[in-house]
């Protein structure tokens, strides 16, 4: 851009900004809180675990954060690009009672590497570069007063070197992970004899710019596996490494890294016989190679019933283009849309136009009427930026940086404050609607049935739902693993005391549905949540 028409866009934005300031803050469904004003690290990948603890985590070979190692355990490593003798954190727990950080210590490299929880409440963390290109990690988490920190594995190691690739657990409660750049294979761990396995469909999505890197991977409530790069798609039974079916190409661009959208499996739910996927955004083609900064992200979204003989794309415009989304399950089933830019495509300075104002995905309103925009932030959240949901309902907003190294005289600069976003359902005028869980089992085994206990201000009207929601891991603008379950309820029936209910429960019938692990319940009464208990659903 010249001088002139750089001069005109800043005006622009400026007036955008202003607009919303002045008009549309106060108007706008949901609010902002700044919880973390220096986090010390910028989140690139980000996980809530059960202990109400987020794991976040960046990269070494990254220079000095600004959270130094407790004394004494600095790091040393002669094949560090920048830092040999590194004596800053680059991985941190965050306390969400007290919004507390303590500095973790990761040893290789997790630059774009996936990760995802085991069954028993260990987070798997897997690849990265250079020396984390191969590397498996695990943290079995803890409250903010443990001890808990990373151990990287050394009797184990990934059969391919993997960046850029995605997990997904499975129902037996091992894990599959898929892709990455140069391995368009998959592999599991823990390890299965046949090392890694070709998946050539992720070659068939590759095209001069990539695009079929970290693949959008959902577990259908059929047991297989829903894999979508680039603009295809395609239902894969990892069992026996076979296509079962390919489904129509999605236009509107590519939708994977280096052009991400975001992708959600809308909640699971009745027989479970029914899987939604849902993908939003990208950039255009020809961004990233290009490196255009300016060119407009799309904004269209495509549904498709996976799980239906013959099914197609439905799409539906966002009322933004947004590269870097990221989509995030709600409690009630609604998708909340944050972060990201209007313009660009990902990677190191790669984007711009940030796009400020989160927008309510309504799956079960009608075509064209279920976007709602939200109210605006105030941090630009671009590449290596992150959204989780919270055991209390809100969305927890971290990282983002855009550069090689740790810069804060840029536009965009490395984003150290972490926030949360508070949907709608969670102002003040619902307090009287929204459910306290009073009781609730802590290990529910699959297909049995449970009650839980919940008090309501205001006389109950209609379905309390009980939804389990999984805690993902977050990176790259997707979040592997996220899946929502509604379960099987009864009608709330008065328990004894005043606004007293008891729901009668079915946990979800098998691992195909809702692999093993610890989930968040929530109750949720007229599309407001209570805050969650964690559940463990085996
Ligand atoms: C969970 O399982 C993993 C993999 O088997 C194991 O390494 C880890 O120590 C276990 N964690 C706990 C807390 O038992
Ligand atoms: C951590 O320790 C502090 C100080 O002893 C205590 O007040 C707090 O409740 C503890 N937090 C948890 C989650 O146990």
């Amino acid at each position: 851009m010249d001088q002139t028409s750089v001069l005109a866009s800043q005006l622009c934005s400026c007036f955008i900004i202003l607009f919303h300031l002045t008009h549309s803050r106060a108007d706008l469904p949901g609010t902002w809180e700044l919880l973390v004003a220096d986090a010390g690290i910028a989140s690139m990948h980000t996980a809530v675990t059960r202990f109400n603890t987020v794991v976040l985590l960046d990269r070494t070979n990254i220079g000095p954060s600004r959270k130094l190692l407790p004394k004494g355990h600095c790091r040393f490593d002669k094949n560090d690009a920048v830092l040999k003798l590194d004596c800053y954190a680059h991985s941190v727990l965050l306390d969400l009672h007290t919004n507390q950080i303590r500095p973790l210590k990761i040893l290789t490299d997790t630059w774009c590497s996936s990760g995802q929880f085991l069954p028993n409440g260990t987070l798997l963390q897997t690849g990265g570069d250079l020396d984390g290109f191969k590397k498996i990690r695990k943290i079995d988490p803890c409250d903010i007063n443990g001890s808990c920190d990373w151990v990287e594995l050394n009797d184990v190691e990934l059969t391919e070197g993997r960046w850029y690739a995605s997990n997904q657990i499975l129902p037996d409660g091992s894990v599959i992970i898929v892709g990455g750049r140069g391995s368009n294979t998959v592999e599991f761990y823990p390890k299965r004899i046949n090392g890694a396995v070709s998946f050539p469909f992720l070659l068939e999505a590759e095209d001069t710019q990539m695009d079929n890197l970290y693949p959008y991977v959902h577990l259908l409530p059929n047991g297989h596996l829903f894999v979508f790069a680039n603009t295809k798609a395609v239902m894969y039974d990892y069992t026996k490494n076979i296509v079962l079916t390919v489904y129509p190409q999605l236009d509107g661009g590519p939708r994977n890294y280096p052009s991400a959208g975001s992708s959600v499996m809308l909640a699971l739910q009745g027989d479970y016989s029914n899987a939604e996927i849902v993908i939003c955004g990208g950039a255009q083609y020809g961004a990233f190679l290009e490196r255009s900064t300016d060119t407009p992200a799309h904004g269209s979204c495509g549904r498709i019933s996976a799980t239906q003989t013959d099914p197609v794309w439905v799409t539906e415009d966002m009322p933004y283009g947004r590269i870097m989304g990221d989509m995030v399950m709600l409690p009630n089933g609604d998708v909340l849309i944050i972060n990201g830019a209007m313009s660009g495509s990902q990677g190191f300075d790669m984007a711009s136009n940030p796009c400020l104002n989160p927008v309510l995905y309504r799956p079960n309103e009608p075509l064209g009427l279920r976007f709602m925009v939200l109210n605006p932030g105030t941090v630009p959240r671009m590449y290596h930026s992150t959204a989780n949901l919270l055991p209390d309902g809100r969305v927890l907003l971290a990282g983002s940086n855009p550069h090689v190294f740790y810069t804060f005289d840029a536009e965009f600069p490395t984003e150290l404050r972490i926030e949360a976003f508070s949907p709608e359902y969670l102002g003040p005028d619902k307090a009287n609607i929204r459910p306290e869980i009073l009781e609730v089992p802590e290990t529910v085994l699959f297909g049995a049935t449970f009650n839980v206990i919940v008090s309501v201000e205001l006389p109950v009207v209609e379905i309390v739902e009980v939804n389990l929601a999984s805690a993902p891991f977050a990176t790259h603008s997707f979040s592997q693993g996220q899946r929502l379950v509604k379960l099987a309820v009864t009608s709330a029936v008065p328990d004894g005391g005043v606004g007293r209910y008891r729901i009668g429960c079915t946990a979800p019938p098998n691992g195909m549905v809702a692999p093993p692990g610890y989930y968040m319940v929530f109750a949720v009464n007229q599309g407001v949540p209570s805050v969650a208990r964690w559940v463990h659903v085996s």
